[in-house]
This record gives structure tokens, C-alpha cells and sequence, in this order.
């Protein structure tokens, strides 16, 4: 039998524990300050859930299994789908429009690496029920705030900003139709990763010969960083009818969004940047993308509008926007930026016992002080009172609490301030009562 655990997956000791318990308190804050509510779904779920609604990749990734009553099931490799099965079964009686987040582990057999395991935890963020961009922006809002809040600033991160529609909209000016525009948008995903020659070799296999002129395009569109060059870019394609309507009212969208951004303090973060599309398959308008402003490593977090998968999934459409952040990539910044040392959890009191006899009363004071909410420790066995001190201090204790036959006797707490290394006698009276003394005022 191995002691080791499968490739992917992480033991949690308990320092990793603190660490990861000071992520999900700052996910947490920072989506209950947007007035999002906590939600959850199974971890597994049927299998088909994320046929065709995620997309080849994901689908590649799932770790899925026979149950033992015939079922096709998979770890939930993501919360989006779930999350739309969950609103679309109460879509009339749920109150819109609809916010709620998750913190959560996610599976994906994908091949670990740097910021990429099998088991990784996810904090997602969504609203439902609000097709207009002030919903976009609230959740890029939330995204900068919640990686602010770590003490990242915009030295640290940036959100690259685009739109699948505003794609589409250039694909159609191209003449392609819905089926190529999806293959080409997949390609268009990837070209970061890819080199040139592979990325004119999937687009040869969609557009021919004209593969070579659509890459200038691509090139030219994809280092837009001004909203003034993409109005630009935009208008002067020749477009006309519905396709110029759209066009005219998406940019419309886009200024909504962008004055939001201004206004919450969120766009000195943000980047126009259309090359990000987003791999999963229900995206529909804008997305975006968190990553380290270097530009190195894997996405801190991604997401954007799926208007049609609730649709989809449960035959009652609704708009929707979401985003997730994954405690990988996030914990790597952190550490790198020296933003997650974070100090082990020390008890308020050690009780430092005589013996037996004086045990009961020590167990007694134990049970009312961890009652008020004091985290409190003593000995499960008898041992030497220097050794109970010695623990005490390696335990980072800040009081001690001394039990012995004397102090009992004679009607005393003796206390002991572990810091400042001096003692002090208190007549025996209401222990939670001098605890509050204690840590209100100090040692008297
Ligand atoms: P995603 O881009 O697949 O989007 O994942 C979001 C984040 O989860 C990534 O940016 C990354 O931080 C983390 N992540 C993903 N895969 C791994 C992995 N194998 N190891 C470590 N971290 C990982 C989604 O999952 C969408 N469902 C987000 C969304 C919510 N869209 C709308 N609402």
C-alpha cells in the first residue's frame, strides 16, 4: 500500500488547512459584500450534464464511471452546469435577479502541472436572470475586489476583457457561417498556446487558401487594447442591416460596461484583449479572463455570459454571467508575493494542571471558557508542570492557567501571561469574566 496520493490531488495537512481556510474566508467576504448567497450542488452528477453543455475539452477531462445501478455519472469538473440545472428547476419562483456563489472542489483529469491539478477547489460567483451589462460588470467588480482583497494590486493582476459576440459579428462580416464561426473561435482560443504554423494549419482546414489574410486579421484584432480602436475597428467593417444594428447596440453594451468599470474602481485592472475567448461551449457575449499582470502562468480565474444554457438544460431561458477562481494559481501568487503567511491558529488558554484532584476544576473551567468562545487546551494525561508550561509556549498559548492544590485551596486563579512572562493571582470568581478582563485590558 502507497503513502502517496494520487497524481493531482493534494493531502491537506492542517497548515494547509489555514492557508486554505484564509482563501475561502476572503472568497467568502468578499461575495457576501456583493449580497451573493452561498448555494452547493452534488459533486457527482450525471455524466451527460456535461455532454455538448461544456465542450469537448472538459469532457476529455472527466473522471466518469459506471454506478452500481448502470448510471453514466462524473465528478463535477465544474459548478456553471449544475448551477444552471439548480436555477432553471425554480426559475418562476426564484427571485431575480439571482446571485449566488459557491466555494467548492472540482475534478478534471488534466495533466498536473504548474497551477493545473486533478483536484482543485473553485470559488464561482454568478448572476442569473440579468441580460445587461451592469451584471457583467458587478462580477468583474467582484473578481478585482475579491483578489484585491488579498492584498494584490494592479502591479499584481489584470482581467482581459472581450466579447464572443463582437467575434461573431467579424466572422459573419467574413461571410462565415454559424458551424465554421464555432470551429474558428476554438482555434482562435488556443492560438496563444499553439504556434503560428499550427494555428494556420487548423485555419487552412476551415477557410482554405484565405487562412494566411483571416491570420493578419486575427493578428490586428487581438492587440486592440483601447475602447476607442475597437469602436474604430468595428465601425469600419463593412456591415449592413441586422449585422450593423448589432453591431451599433453591442457597442453601446461595451460603454455600459466599461463607465461601470470606471466608476466601481475596477478598470485599472481591466484590458481590452480579444484574445481571450474562452474554451467552454455555452459562452455567449462578453468574457474575460484573470491572470498575473506578467502575463505568466496559468488564468487566476475566467468566465463571462451564457445566455442560452439554462435554456438548454431546462427548457426556461435565462440570461446569465459568472466567473470562477481557482485556489491554484491564486495560492502560487500569493506565496510568491508573500501574501499568505498566515499565522497558525494558538489557543487563548493552556491549563496547566496539578493532578487528578485538580482536574475537575479544571475541566469544568475548560467546558465554560471554550462555551464563550475561547479556544482553550490542557494535558490529556498526567504530566510534570514544567513540561505543561514547556507546551504551553510551544503551543504559542497566550495565557496559562495554573490548577495546582494550593491555588485550590486558597481560592485563586493563578494566572500566567505567557508573553510577558509574569503571573498574577485573581481571587476565584467567574472565569469567562476575567478571560474578557484578560484579553480586553491584560494581564492587571
Ligand atoms: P474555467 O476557466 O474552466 O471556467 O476555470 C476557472 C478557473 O478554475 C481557472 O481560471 C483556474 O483558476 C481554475 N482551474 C480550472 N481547471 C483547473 C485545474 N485543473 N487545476 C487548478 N485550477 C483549475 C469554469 O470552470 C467556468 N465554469 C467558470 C464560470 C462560472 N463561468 C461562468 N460561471
Amino acid at each position: 500500500m502507497s503513502c502517496e496520493t494520487l497524481p493531482g490531488f493534494r493531502a491537506c495537512y492542517p497548515e494547509n488547512g489555514t492557508r486554505r481556510s484564509y482563501i475561502f474566508e476572503h472568497w467568502r467576504t468578499a461575495a457576501e459584500s456583493f449580497n451573493f448567497q452561498e448555494y452547493d450542488a452534488p459533486v457527482l452528477e450525471p455524466l451527460e450534464l456535461y455532454i455538448e453543455k461544456s465542450g469537448e475539452e472538459i469532457v476529455g477531462q472527466l473522471f466518469h464511471f459506471e454506478d452500481r445501478g448502470g448510471r453514466s455519472v462524473a465528478l463535477r469538473p465544474e459548478m456553471t452546469p449544475s448551477l444552471a440545472r439548480l436555477v432553471g428547476a425554480k426559475a418562476n419562483s426564484l427571485k431575480r435577479p439571482i446571485k449566488w456563489f459557491n466555494i467548492g472542489e472540482h475534478y478534471r483529469y488534466e495533466r498536473p502541472q504548474k497551477g493545473r491539478l486533478r483536484a482543485f477547489y473553485q470559488f464561482n460567483a454568478d448572476i442569473l436572470g440579468e441580460a445587461g451589462a451592469l451584471a457583467d460588470a458587478e462580477l468583474i467588480a467582484l473578481l478585482v475586489q475579491t483578489l484585491e482583497s488579498f492584498g494584490l494590486g494592479a502591479g499584481d493582476f489584470k482581467v482581459r476583457l472581450s466579447d464572443r459576440d463582437l467575434w461573431l459579428l467579424l466572422l459573419a462580416a467574413e461571410g462565415m457561417d454559424a458551424e465554421n464561426s464555432a470551429t474558428v473561435l476554438g482555434i482562435i482560443d488556443k492560438m496563444e498556446r499553439n504556434s503560428r504554423e499550427k494555428t494556420l494549419e487548423l485555419l487552412a482546414g476551415v477557410l482554405g487558401d484565405s487562412a494566411e489574410a483571416f491570420m493578419e486579421t486575427v493578428a490586428s484584432v487581438v492587440a486592440i487594447r483601447g475602447f476607442a480602436e475597437l469602436e474604430q475597428y468595428f465601425k469600419a467593417l463593412p456591415l449592413e442591416g441586422a449585422l450593423l444594428e448589432t453591431a451599433k447596440s453591442r457597442l453601446a453594451d461595451w460603454r455600459v460596461l466599461l463607465d461601470a468599470l470606471e466608476h466601481s474602481g475596477a478598470a485599472s485592472f481591466v484590458e481590452i484583449d480579444l484574445g481571450i475567448v474562452r474554451g467552454l461551449a455555452y459562452y455567449t457575449g462578453f468574457v474575460f479572463e484573470a491572470f498575473e499582470a506578467t502575463g505568466e502562468g496559468r488564468a487566476l480565474a475566467g468566465g463571462g455570459r451564457y445566455d442560452d444554457l439554462v435554456g438548454k438544460l431546462c427548457g426556461q431561458s435565462m440570461p446569465a454571467v459568472g466567473f470562477a477562481m481557482g485556489d491554484v494559481t491564486l495560492g502560487d501568487l500569493l506565496e510568491k508575493k508573500s501574501l499568505l503567511e498566515v499565522a497558525e491558529p494558538t489557543p487563548d488558554f493552556v491549563l496547566v494542571i496539578g493532578g487528578p484532584a485538580e482536574r475537575a476544576q479544571a475541566l469544568k473551567d475548560a467546558a465554560s471558557l471554550r462555551a464563550a468562545g475561547y479556544c482553550v487546551e490542557y494535558p490529556l494525561k498526567e504530566v510534570a508542570f514544567g513540561k505543561q508550561f514547556k507546551d504551553a509556549n510551544q503551543r504559542g498559548a497566550r495565557f496559562a492557567i495554573i490548577y495546582g492544590s494550593e491555588e485550590l485551596e486558597s481560592g485563586i486563579s493563578k494566572v500566567r501571561d505567557l508573553e510577558a512572562g509574569k503571573e498574577t493571582d485573581y481571587p476565584r470568581a467567574d472565569l469567562v469574566e476575567l478571560a474578557e478582563s484578560l484579553f480586553g485590558e491584560g494581564l492587571q
